[in-house]
């Protein structure tokens, strides 16, 4: 048996408010748990988004009743809103803007509104961006002219991360994510799967992923999932959401990789703990572990899925590397192995910690 420490998301959709037949604290941070993960942090586009003081209030309320594990707010940025962002600093762990068209409604597409985010939002809290393409510069631009810290997420183009390869290499604050959807998936993949392959940033070309593998021990700080459950139905529908859920399969993917000599045990452990605490300034979590069985070779199934989607783009997919136990400082919070337990869960409703 593997021990490691639990390992951190930075990137997690869980729908409360509005959205809770998708995911709610309580599904989503049990799919963390069976993905090794022991902290996430939760995007803003919710309905209605954690814009203001008490949206973002009653769900934390909510948040607190139901965590199996830490879990940390992103506040929304919204022109319209965006005279409120003083009073949510307190309570969310970062902001975040949304410069391209993607599911929810919140967007920024206007200059006094990214301005304002800069001037108001703190420079000890990191501003992470949904840029693609040319917005990806709008972002370096920021992080030049401000001298703050500008987080990039899901970057999935070959231009896209050459460019921030430049940006850092001349000493400014950025940083970036990637997805196990992006590094697992190409467009190569969207005949077989259709709706259930679509996300924004939509899957690349082959030569976008390769670069993506080849940025990963340099340019590249985190691997985030962008869990982003739809239903089966919804993305069934004329016109399905974009997004895919992701905390459950992105560490056995991972760890195949690893077995595969594509990627050291050492960097995975940076890509999804070490960077993401430092970036995101998150606490410690003492006495917290995973302890995963690196040889268990087995295929992802839906029926597995603590998810309420209930459903994974990598169904069918063989991996090596399987999550038997996360302990959350000190407490066993789930257990793949119990003989003739149904629940893996251990942890009552509201163990996790709400930051921050
Ligand atoms: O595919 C996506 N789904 N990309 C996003 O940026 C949002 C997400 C969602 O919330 O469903
Ligand atoms: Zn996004
Ligand atoms: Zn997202």
């Amino acid at each position: 048996m593997l021990k490691l420490p639990g390992l951190i998301d930075v990137h997690t959709h869980l729908r409360t408010p509005g959205g809770e037949h998708k995911e709610d604290f309580a599904s989503g941070t049990a799919a963390a748990l069976a993905g090794g993960i022991t902290l996430i942090l939760a995007m803003p586009n919710t309905n209605p988004p954690l814009a203001t003081l008490s949206v973002l209030e009653a769900t934390r309320q909510q948040a607190q009743r139901s965590i199996y594990c830490d879990v940390g707010l992103f506040a929304g940025a919204s022109p319209a809103l965006v005279d409120q962002l003083p009073q949510l600093t307190n309570h969310a762990v970062a902001l975040k803007i949304y410069l391209n068209e993607t599911f929810g409604p919140l967007r920024v597409e206007d200059l006094p509104t990214l301005l304002a985010c800069c001037r108001h939002w703190p420079t000890t809290k990191v501003i992470a961006l949904h840029a693609e393409g040319p917005n990806v510069a709008v972002g370096i631009g920021l992080a030049a002219a401000f001298q703050r810290p500008i987080h990039f997420c899901h970057i999935s183009r070959k231009d896209e991360i050459e460019l921030i390869a430049a940006a850092k290499r001349q000493g400014l604050p950025v940083t970036c994510e990637v997805t196990p959807h992006h590094l697992f998936l190409t467009q190569a993949d969207v005949p077989r799967l259709g709706p259930l392959a679509d996300m924004r940033p939509r899957l690349a070309e082959q030569a976008d992923q390769a670069a993506l593998w080849e940025h990963l021990d340099s340019t590249i700080d985190c691997i985030a999932t962008d869990h982003a459950p739809h239903t089966l139905a919804e993305k069934a529908a004329a016109t399905p959401p974009p997004g895919v859920p992701g905390l459950e399969t992105s560490l056995p993917l991972l760890l195949t990789a690893v077995k595969e000599k594509r990627l050291s045990l050492g960097r995975l452990i940076m890509l999804m703990r070490t960077n993401p605490k430092r970036i995101f300034n998150l606490p410690d979590q003492p006495d917290t572990y995973i302890e995963v069985d690196p040889e268990a070779s087995y295929t992802l199934d839906n029926a597995d899925l603590q998810t309420k989607c209930g459903w994974t783009p990598f169904a069918g997919m063989t991996v090596k590397g399987r999550v038997m136990r996360v302990v959350l400082r000190g407490q066993p919070v789930y257990d793949a192995g119990r003989p003739g337990q149904e629940n893996k869960i251990l942890a009552p409703a509201g163990t996790g910690r709400l930051l921050p």
